[in-house]
């Protein structure tokens, strides 16, 4: 796929952003990538104007939800140029999450190279501010139209971008967690471990009540038992306890592989830390936050990066996490991803894919 045919637009809409006040997700950039799967194979794929698609009420993903997403982020890098942080996991989850729906699969080579050339054409779209970036949400879904209840035979992919700050207002501040304790999210089986569009629908309804309620975002708990820490949805979820940093483990399917739950993995085992991926009981958190020996909880995650939890309430139970303030482990994980995001610290794991504009 070497040369992407490529449209430009005559009317950019940059001139109307709002650089000081991005939010996140609210503004698009001026083009996207858009690939179609027609008579089992993907074609070329091209860059286009970002704008309206026609389509039909009888377009079968409205109906039953045949739709993965990603999410990863391309940001600019201090020496000049851009970092784009670890595509190549992206595009393997992107097919991961495909297969448990019935989506074709996705060249990952293809995948990197059509984010490559679309953050090179909305190059003046990567924010100049730290803390800024230029989110890329790839997304793929069946196409034809049809009544019946089976897998689409026609599917496009699409891949937009949206210049971004923080994802929670707080930033860096602590946010406050309701631990979900009437609904769930998905159960070992579903599609827990897959970014599709109907983990985030099954999602709205607890998060609206708990938004009511004061709190920026649901934990959700495994489906079972309704004990265990599962992840917050728009985030993984890390508990340092006594020292360890413990999160949930992957193994059962019911939460996303996340890639900054990954890079956080990597950076505590090397900076010595005892780390491990376990069943938590929130039976657990309660009791080491009694005991004292609950240090601090995070989130991770690509739209968040590091989110660091103050406030964790669970029935009638409240509890303050490190006087509502971002811990160390946190802080250190927050400056040193985004050290090597913005290149200001060493990649020595070659996680971001640099792009000369
Ligand atoms: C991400 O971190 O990229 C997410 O997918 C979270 C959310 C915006 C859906």
């Amino acid at each position: 796929m070497a040369n992407i045919k490529i449209t430009r637009t005559q009317n950019s809409r940059i001139g109307s952003v709002d650089w000081n006040n991005l939010g996140f997700g609210v503004y698009f950039s001026d083009h996207m990538f858009v690939a179609e799967y027609k008579n089992n194979r993907w074609n070329e794929g091209e860059i286009l104007p970002y704008g309206p698609m026609l389509m039909e009420p009888g377009l079968c993903t409205l109906h039953y939800g045949q739709s993965i997403f990603e999410g990863l982020k391309a940001y600019r890098c201090v020496s000049g140029g851009i970092n784009i942080f670890r595509p190549d996991m992206n595009a393997k989850r992107l097919n991961h999450s495909g297969s448990r729906v019935c989506i074709p699969a996705y060249d990952i080579k293809n995948n990197i190279e059509a984010i490559i050339e679309l953050v090179k054409v909305d190059k003046d779209w990567v924010p100049q501010k730290k803390g800024q970036s230029l989110y890329i949400r790839p997304v793929v879904f069946g196409s034809s139209n049809f009544l019946g209840v089976h897998s689409s035979s026609d599917y496009l992919l699409i891949i937009m971008t949206s210049p971004v700050s923080s994802y929670y207002p707080e930033g860096l501040n602590p946010v406050k967690i309701m631990v979900a304790s009437e609904y769930v999210r998905t159960v070992r089986g579903g599609l827990g471990s897959s970014k599709t569009a109907a983990n985030y629908a099954a999602s709205l309804l607890a998060s609206a009540k708990a938004k009511e309620l004061g709190f920026s975002q649901v934990l959700w708990l495994d489906a079972v038992t309704r004990s265990f820490v599962d992840e917050v949805g728009a985030m993984n979820i890390m508990f340092v306890i006594d020292d360890e940093l413990v999160t949930p483990p992957l193994e059962q399917g019911t939460i996303l592989a996340g890639v900054t739950r990954d890079t956080a993995l990597v950076l505590a085992r090397e900076w010595g830390m005892k780390v491990s991926e376990r069943a938590l009981g929130i039976d657990e958190v309660f009791a080491a936050n009694e005991k004292g020996k609950l240090q601090e909880i995070f989130g991770t995650g690509t739209a968040a990066i590091i989110s660091p939890v103050g406030l964790l309430s669970y029935k009638d139970k409240t509890i303050i996490i490190n006087e509502q303030k971002i811990g160390p482990v946190a802080q250190k994980m927050y400056d040193t991803i985004t050290g090597i995001q913005y290149g200001e610290l060493e990649d020595k794991h070659g996680w971001n894919i640099h792009v000369e504009v």
